[in-house]
């Protein structure tokens, strides 16, 4: 067989023991055995078939890397002390019902890399001292009922790259003593909650590149003993439901290479016992605050290569015992300490490979440069320039103070504002700082409503930091305040709003901007507080137009009820009145607008 991959070197071990090698009666041909190890080691001799000859009391058989096609029963039939048997990258694609059934004792079966594509039911059975069967690297497509239903002492089982679709609800039954299994490089679409409910001793569980898209509520229930669980390289998963690890206990958990974009944080909730988690390699770009809360007793994370760039206040909270941080690789400009429930219990932590910015947000990493364990990678600076490249272990003491500053936040133009609008209308107040980090502006509203861009609705604030309330209403008015803040501190500014209940005119108003205040064109930079609202000429034609005809009808009325009057007789009155409503025109110049009821009265002369 050539590229057989283990054709060399363990010939060379074989020769280098050739000092204990007997070739006695015993030892079939083209074989070669260790008698004082009762093992017999015929890889790699281009055998067809299981040679005759081989002593009975064997207890070590080699057959790896050969051309076996098949495995009778009437071959082993002889071989009752076998207790490990390697039939490893032959080409067997056939195995006998009964195949291993005379080998009671035997503990380690290796079927690597050949050709099955079925087990029959039985081929294990009665192996009730089989520990280890490794049947990775063939072609099952199907793990049938009761397959392993005999092999009660049965620690380690492979299955990895096979071409398995499907596992049977029951194959996995009778394995009450296997303590790992790994499922890898299969076609499985899915993993049921039954199949594996029978493997209550199951210590650890690995499932590898799979195309498993979701997990079963309860997906792993009945596996009350396991500890470690590695899911990795499942690109097709995206969400984890918060019962998928319902009625595990877990101190290890793996979940990596998949397409998870936020921590499962539900699904964490009831691994308390949890001390090591991987979340390397997902598309976590922001680990949210108290996003594992629960796991107190954690005291490993790796989120390595998530493409994080942002960790955010409290993210680790909750965390009380971590011990080792691992964010290597990833999009952080900073790691603060508010972060972190208490930066006390870290012993290593990993940030290199990020573009971190050495301001004083970083201080804390700084003054525990000599007692942190980098893991051998320190942390670089990428920002400001003056320091780029320097790793933080190799800052000096007195140059510390010199590079880890932060600026405190200044608000620029800190005029107080005061501005009347009216109902309807935009209002924006620009509020601009200035800090080293760049500071975030959020604003208090008159109702303590914290206002910041990611608010949504009526009243926003811009990237930029300016407040803008749309539709201005009679109960925005009061006192907004503006905070800009950073690592360094922060700054506050007042402004005032009132907003009078008359509403504005106008549906197809031409947009104007009323500067209010004492501004004028020339200082506009600094405080480009303003106050916009909409008015239309031609809605001001129009209603005063409207206004006109509206008094002209009335007079005319009035002339005709005159006539009438004149013409009537018997009238002793000699004066009366009209009312009427004058529609009301808003404008710049109608400032008053008290447009309501008016009365004329008319002397009859
Ligand atoms: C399993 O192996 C032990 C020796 O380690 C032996 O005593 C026992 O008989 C074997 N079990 C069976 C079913 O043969
Ligand atoms: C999975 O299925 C695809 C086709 O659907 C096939 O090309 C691929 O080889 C299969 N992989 C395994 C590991 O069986
Ligand atoms: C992973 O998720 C992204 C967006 O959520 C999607 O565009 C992409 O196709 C997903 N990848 C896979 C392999 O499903
Ligand atoms: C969970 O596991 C821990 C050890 O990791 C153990 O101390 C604890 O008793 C277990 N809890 C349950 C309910 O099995
Ligand atoms: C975390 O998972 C990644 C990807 O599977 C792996 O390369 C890395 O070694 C794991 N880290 C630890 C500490 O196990
Ligand atoms: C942290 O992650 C890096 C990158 O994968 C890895 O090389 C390193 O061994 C990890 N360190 C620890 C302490 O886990
Ligand atoms: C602003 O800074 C002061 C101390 O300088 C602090 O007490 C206060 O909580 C900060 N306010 C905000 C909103 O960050
Ligand atoms: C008023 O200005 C805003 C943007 O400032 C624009 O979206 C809107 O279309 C303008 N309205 C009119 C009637 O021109
Ligand atoms: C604008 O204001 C500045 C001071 O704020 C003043 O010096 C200037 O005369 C004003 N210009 C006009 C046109 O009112
Ligand atoms: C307004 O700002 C521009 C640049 O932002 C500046 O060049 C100009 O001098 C400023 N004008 C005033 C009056 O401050």
């Amino acid at each position: 067989m050539a590229g057989c991959p283990c054709l060399s070197l363990p010939g060379l071990l074989v020769l280098l023991t050739a000092a204990s090698i007997t070739h006695g009666q015993s030892c079939p041909q083209r074989c070669d055995c260790i008698s004082h190890q009762r093992a017999v080691m015929c890889q790699n001799k281009r055998l067809g078939s299981i040679p005759a000859g081989i002593p009975a009391d064997t207890r070590l058989l080699d057959l790896s890397c050969n051309s076996l096609r098949w495995v009778e029963y009437n071959e082993l039939a002889t071989l009752s002390r076998l207790e490990e048997l390697d039939l490893s990258e032959n080409l067997i694609s056939v195995l006998e019902p009964n195949a291993f059934s005379s080998l009671l004792n035997l503990r380690v079966l290796r079927l690597r890399a050949n050709q099955l594509k079925l087990v029959p039911m039985g081929a294990f059975s009665r192996l009730t001292n089989l520990t280890t069967l490794d049947l990775s690297g063939n072609k099952l497509v199907i793990l049938l009922d009761f397959t392993f239903q005999d092999l009660r002492n049965l620690r380690n089982l492979e299955v990895g790259d096979n071409d398995l679709v499907y596992i049977s609800n029951k194959a996995f039954l009778g394995l009450v003593g296997l303590r790992e299994l790994t499922i890898e490089r299969c076609n499985l679409t899915s993993i049921t909650g039954q199949s594996l409910s029978y493997l209550r001793g199951l210590v650890t569980l690995r499932l590898r590149y799979l195309s498993i898209s979701s997990l079963e509520e309860q997906n792993f229930r009945k596996l009350g003993g396991l500890r470690a669980l590695e899911i990795d390289h499942w690109p097709f998963l995206e969400y984890i439901s918060p019962h998928s690890f319902q009625g595990l206990n877990l101190s290890w958990l793996s979940i990596t290479n998949t397409n998870i974009s936020t921590v499962p944080t539900g699904a964490l909730r009831n691994l308390i016992h949890l001390a090591s988690l991987n979340l390397s390699y997902n598309p976590i770009s922001v680990l949210e605050s108290w996003a594992l809360r629960d796991l107190v007793r954690l005291k490993e994370l790796h989120l390595v290569g998530t493409n994080l760039i942002s960790v955010q206040p409290y993210g680790l909270g909750g965390l009380q015992q971590i011990r080792l941080l691992n964010l290597s690789n990833n999009g952080l400009v900073t790691l603060e300490e508010g972060s972190f429930h208490s930066v006390n219990t870290l012993e290593t932590l990993r940030v290199d490979g990020n573009p971190l910015s050495c301001d004083c947000r970083l201080l804390w990493i700084l003054q525990r440069r000599k007692t942190l364990n980098f893991n051998g990678k320190s942390p670089v600076c990428s920002t400001p320039l003056e320091v780029r490249g320097k790793a933080l272990s190799t800052f000096s003491d007195s140059a510390l103070f010199d590079h880890f500053t932060c600026q405190r936040p200044k608000i620029r133009n800190r005029k107080l504002q005061q501005m009347t609008a009216r109902e309807g209308q935009v209002v924006s107040f620009v509020c601009r700082a200035d800090g080293d980090p760049t500071p975030v502006i959020f604003w208090i509203s008159p109702q303590r409503r914290r206002i910041t861009t990611k608010s949504t609705g009526r009243i926003i604030v811009l990237p930029e930091g300016t407040l803008e309330i749309r539709y201005a209403q009679v109960m925005d008015s009061g006192t907004y305040i503006c905070i800009a803040s950073n690592a360094g501190g922060n700054d506050t500014y007042f402004a005032t709003l009132t907003v009078s209940g008359l509403p504005l005119d106008g549906a197809l108003a031409a947009n104007r901007t009323y500067y209010v205040g004492d501004l004028n064109d020339t200082n506009l930079n600094d405080t480009r507080v303003f106050l916009k609202f909409t008015l239309d000429l031609k809605t001001i034609l129009v209603s005063t137009a409207m206004g006109c005809i509206m008094f002209l009808g009335v007079v005319l009325f009035c002339f005709i009820l005159l006539f009438v009057w004149s013409r009537g007789r018997g009238q002793h009155k000699n004066n009366f009145s009209v009312e009427y409503s004058f529609r009301k025109v808003d404008g710049p110049a109608a400032s008053g607008g008290q447009g309501g009821a008016r009365k004329f009265n008319m002397k009859m002369i």
